[in-house]
């Protein structure tokens, strides 16, 4: 059955953010991020410290970090792919950074401009001059279940690059449905294979919603005992080298679900809608959770 408590890594900020075509104003996103520190979130992913040619939306990362309330009890990781970016994380004082690699070979090409290996090996980087600094470090795995150029992954190639990151002392590693293809079958086959490197304690889940099953999914994960979910307030997101790939499962959709399970998740729902409602209006966007339009409907 499902774990008693679960704790939410809101992505919005970061995943939501970075897929908008529209730059959003620096304090428009510190507004977002204080506004989602109020709710009783533990984890909020700020910002990445990546290429602003690659990324124009994150290109203000020191400024938002810089900007916003760090309330005591939430995390505030960033993403660093590669040491220039963890050095500019560590000058504005992150305490949390996270490193993404891939299961597939053409999805890292086209998000880091690196083979998977190559990236390891930057990853390394990262994460001996994290352990120096005492910093946390979180992995993320990609395309877990399919990539948008090369279709089916093996939950092989998934378990081993999920090994190489725990090696190098990722606390955490994240398995992103990067495209949203998975469903509780594909869900299943895929954690089946990397619990045999890990215990379940290391293990979150990312479950983008292009075609519906984020929520299926997350409760798969559950049943497997996974008690991380990393979520979007509005179902915000998408990643820009992922074309045709939607937003995170909404905040608002796996907070409800968990109310309802009697898991806690420290959050005030209401509040968050508010939080989704408010960021929706900024970026000019309909809310993608349904929670969020029932309960400003009633
Ligand atoms: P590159 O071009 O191969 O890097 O990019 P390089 O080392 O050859 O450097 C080229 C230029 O970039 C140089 O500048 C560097 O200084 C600069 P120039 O000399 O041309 O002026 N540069 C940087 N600038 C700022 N910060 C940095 C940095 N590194 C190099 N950290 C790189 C490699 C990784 C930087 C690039 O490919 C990149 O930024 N990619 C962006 C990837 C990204 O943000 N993707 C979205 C997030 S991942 C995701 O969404 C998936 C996830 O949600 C999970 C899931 O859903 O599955 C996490
Ligand atoms: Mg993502």
């Amino acid at each position: 059955g499902a774990p008693k408590s679960i704790r939410i890594v809101e992505v919005g900020p970061r995943d939501g953010l970075q897929n908008e075509m529209t730059i959003v104003p620096t304090d428009v996103k510190i507004d977002f991020i204080n506004r989602l520190s109020r709710t009783g979130l533990q984890t909020i992913e700020v910002t990445s410290f990546v290429s602003p040619k690659w990324v124009p939306q994150m290109a203000d990362n020191a400024e938002v970090f810089k900007g916003i309330e760090k309330r005591a009890g939430v995390d505030y990781p960033v993403l660093t792919p590669n040491l220039k970016g963890f050095e500019a994380a560590l000058e504005v004082r992150v305490k949390e950074v996270a490193v993404f690699g891939a299961a597939s070979e053409s999805f890292s090409q086209k998000n880091v401009n690196c083979s998977v290996a190559e990236s390891v090996k930057r990853f390394q980087s990262v994460t001996d001059a994290a352990r120096k600094a005492n910093i946390k470090v979180r992995g993320y795995v990609s395309t877990i279940i399919g990539c948008p150029y090369e279709g089916k992954i093996k939950p092989s190639a998934v378990a081993k690059v999920t090994e190489l990151l725990l090696n190098q002392g990722c606390y955490e590693i994240s398995l992103g449905d990067t495209i949203g293809v998975g469903t509780p079958g594909t869900m299943r086959e895929m954690l089946k294979e990397v619990l045999k490197v890990a215990p379940v304690e290391k293990f979150a889940v990312h479950c983008h919603d292009t075609y519906g099953q984020a929520l299926p999914n997350i409760l798969t994960s559950l049943d497997f005992g996974i008690n991380v979910v990393d979520s979007s307030v509005s179902g915000l997101g998408g990643c820009p080298y992922a074309r045709g790939a939607s937003g995170n499962a909404a905040t608002e959709d796996v907070v409800y679900m968990l109310d309802g399970l009697g898991v806690n998740t420290g959050i005030n729902l209401e509040e968050l809608v508010n939080v989704g409602k408010y960021i929706c209006e900024k970026i000019n966007r309909q809310s993608e959770s349904k929670v969020n339009r029932a309960m400003r409907r009633s």
